[in-house]
């Protein structure tokens, strides 16, 4: 049976051929425009919260704890999504999760505006805590839920991005609306879900699914791999993938995850002035630039899944 779903974004999103860009590249280079999901100011979360809230709903939770950047676009999205259903939402946050452990100086650039003022706007309770790696911040968010539940809360949990196994089976059912007709789709790829979705909808089938690493973490295969065995849990399909199943580019990840890369700002530029369509610079710049690079490797027809990401374009100097 197909997992409960509220419906959030307007779909099919627009999918169009890139003129200039094709022309530029010699090939037909299309996009999927998740940008434009019309909910929240777009972005490829929206799919996945129509069915991770709608399973919040079923539970009767009152409140929902997760964790991201200080930035995260997950956190806007869900958090206008539990403003709509009447659920508080608390979000354990820092502005560059994991930074501090690898050794890239701590920034304030993107500790205002952007999608905090958004997130404002729709009341979400926001935790700032100091830069650590990320198993810190799922700590900390853990302990926000404990306490909600000690003082009386239902609580739904969900992991960083919604990268579990509902938010990838929107991914897998978001794959409906592009048909069989790609040699390629390009997606960023952080917390994996959007990346395990496609891969797994598009698995034994001539279109390549590659992801573009908006993290230098190869340590995501392990996510990717996991995420999809649960997409198979929900399906019952039987279709279990391994780390030989996915294509996963770890080369326009940049300094570190949040940082944006030169390759990124040069893709933004590009497209902008090519097609006037905007990147963000954590996620789809460094998806965008992975196509660039890619080019000369790649033939026919490629589509880019630009996911959105817009808001924290303006937190970024
Ligand atoms: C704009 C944007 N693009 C891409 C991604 C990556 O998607 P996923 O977390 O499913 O890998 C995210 C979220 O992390 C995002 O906010």
């Amino acid at each position: 049976m197909d997992p409960a779903r509220i419906p959030l974004i307007l779909a099919p999103t627009p999918l169009h051929r890139l003129d200039r860009i094709s022309a530029d590249l010699g090939l037909e280079v299309w996009i999927k425009r998740d940008d434009l999901t019309g909910f929240a100011m777009g972005g490829n979360k929206g799919r996945k919260l129509e069915y991770l809230l709608a399973e919040a709903i079923a539970q009767e939770a009152d409140t929902i704890v997760t964790c991201g950047s200080t930035q995260s676009n997950f956190i806007r999205q869900l958090g206008t999504a539990c403003a709509m259903v009447g659920i508080h939402c608390v979000a354990a946050t820092m502005e560059l999760p994991y930074a501090a452990a690898h050794g890239v100086p701590p920034s304030d650039h993107a500790g205002h505006g952007g999608n905090l003022i958004l997130d404002y706007i729709v009341g979400v309770e926001l935790h700032r805590f100091p830069n650590d790696d990320w198993e810190v911040l799922y700590a900390h968010a853990e302990e926000l839920a404990q306490r909600a539940e000690a003082k009386g809360h239902r609580v739904y949990r969900i992991p960083v991005g919604g990268s579990c196994g509902l938010g990838g089976y929107a991914f897998y059912r978001a794959a409906e609306e592009v048909g069989n007709d790609f040699d390629a789709i390009i997606t960023p790829c952080s917390s994996g879900s959007t990346h395990a979705g496609l891969a797994y909808a598009f698995h034994g089938t001539s279109t390549r699914v590659i992801g573009v690493a908006c993290d230098p973490e190869p340590e995501i295969m392990e996510d990717l791999v996991r995420i999809a065995h649960e997409i198979d849990d929900i399906t019952g399909h039987g279709r279990r993938l391994t780390e030989a199943d996915y294509e996963f580019r770890l080369e326009w990840a940049g300094e570190a995850y949040g940082v944006p890369s030169p390759e990124g700002e040069q893709a933004t530029h590009r497209l902008a002035c090519r097609e006037g369509i905007f990147l963000d610079p954590v996620y789809t710049a460094k998806g965008f630039a992975g196509l660039l690079g890619l080019a000369p490797e790649l033939s026919g027809r490629v589509l880019f899944w630009h996911t959105g990401g817009l808001p924290a374009l303006f937190a970024h100097e």
